[in-house]
């Protein structure tokens, strides 16, 4: 692949899902593009790269896919997840009392691990959320990972990555060398294909939102964009998780650091939790 055709490659990437391909990148493109170009009738993925703005929709979709990362695996860096035990199920579930439903959405999902490992601790703190109806809408760009994740389906290498023992034992059914997730939380999350990119508004507004490991891909001007949008889609005064790599730095100012590294929230929600104090003292 020449450096033309290599360009021809990453902007159309960066214009269909936000990822920055490097120069450094074009082993990694060439790879991952080489079953395409074989599967789609190519002769080469310079071929297909020559192609790639008059190529058909499957096949524009089947470049964009196989160009995301999907690294991801359950309870991935623990903390996010502590987090969500110790503080944002206890606050979300108190002041949701009146409104009597939580909504957790994984907007970046991959195959699955971080809703289901979600999924799990709600179960372990039902008591929490007693009385409420929670609703967890995982979706990423990927349609491979995402219907990996509806399927609920590992390897057994996929859950010693992170998986407690326990918890394997109580939420999964061994199938030969897989293990498959029980249906009591796979029914607790909705699994869509969705870009970050484009217009969300229809899945509506959230409690809580994981945005983890994705924003490491784009470049600034793509970030601030999907932090302007992810902050039309949280309420004011609920969570966003982000990962360890992510930061709201050059974001608009819609979010600031909360309780704990990694967590913020709206920046109405120090307001809100001023108003309720007194309140409260009143
Ligand atoms: C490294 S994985 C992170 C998975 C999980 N959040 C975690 O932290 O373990 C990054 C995911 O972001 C997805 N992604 C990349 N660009 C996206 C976009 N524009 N919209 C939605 N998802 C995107 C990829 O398909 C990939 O599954």
């Amino acid at each position: 692949m020449n450096s033309q055709e290599f360009k021809i490659i990453s902007e159309f990437v960066l214009k269909s899902s936000g990822i920055v391909l490097s120069q450094a990148k074009e082993y990694l493109v060439d790879s991952r593009l080489k079953p395409i170009a074989e599967t789609h009738g190519y002769d080469d993925v310079s071929a297909l790269a020559r192609g790639l703005n008059l190529a058909p929709q499957d096949v524009k979709l089947a470049v964009t896919d196989a160009m995301t990362t999907n690294e991801t695996f359950f309870f991935r860096d623990k903390t996010p997840f502590k987090l969500f035990e110790d503080i944002i199920l206890p606050q979300i579930a108190k002041a949701r009392r009146t409104t009597g439903k939580i909504r957790i959405w994984c907007a970046a999902a991959s195959t699955g691990q971080e809703p289901y490992s979600i999924a799990m601790l709600l179960l372990k703190h039902k008591r929490l959320s007693a009385g409420l109806s929670v609703e967890i809408v995982a979706t990423d760009l990927s349609p491979s990972a995402i219907n990996r994740a509806k399927e609920g389906r590992y390897t057994q290498f996929e859950v010693q990555r992170g998986l407690p023992v326990d918890l394997l034992v109580a939420h999964f059914t061994q199938d030969g060398t897989h293990w498959i997730i029980s249906d009591n939380v796979k029914r607790m999350i909705k699994f869509s294909q969705l870009n970050l990119l484009e217009n969300y508004t229809n899945i509506g507004v959230f409690d809580v939102i994981y945005c983890r490991n994705v924003l490491i891909y784009f470049n600034a001007d793509t970030k601030r964009q999907v932090l302007t949008s992810v902050r039309k889609a949280i309420k004011p005064d609920g969570y966003l998780v982000l990962g360890a790599a992510d930061t709201v730095i050059g974001s608009n100012g819609e979010f600031e650091r909360a309780e704990a590294r990694g967590l913020y929230q709206p920046i109405e929600a120090k307001q809100l939790r001023g108003a309720e104090v007194t309140a409260l003292a009143g």
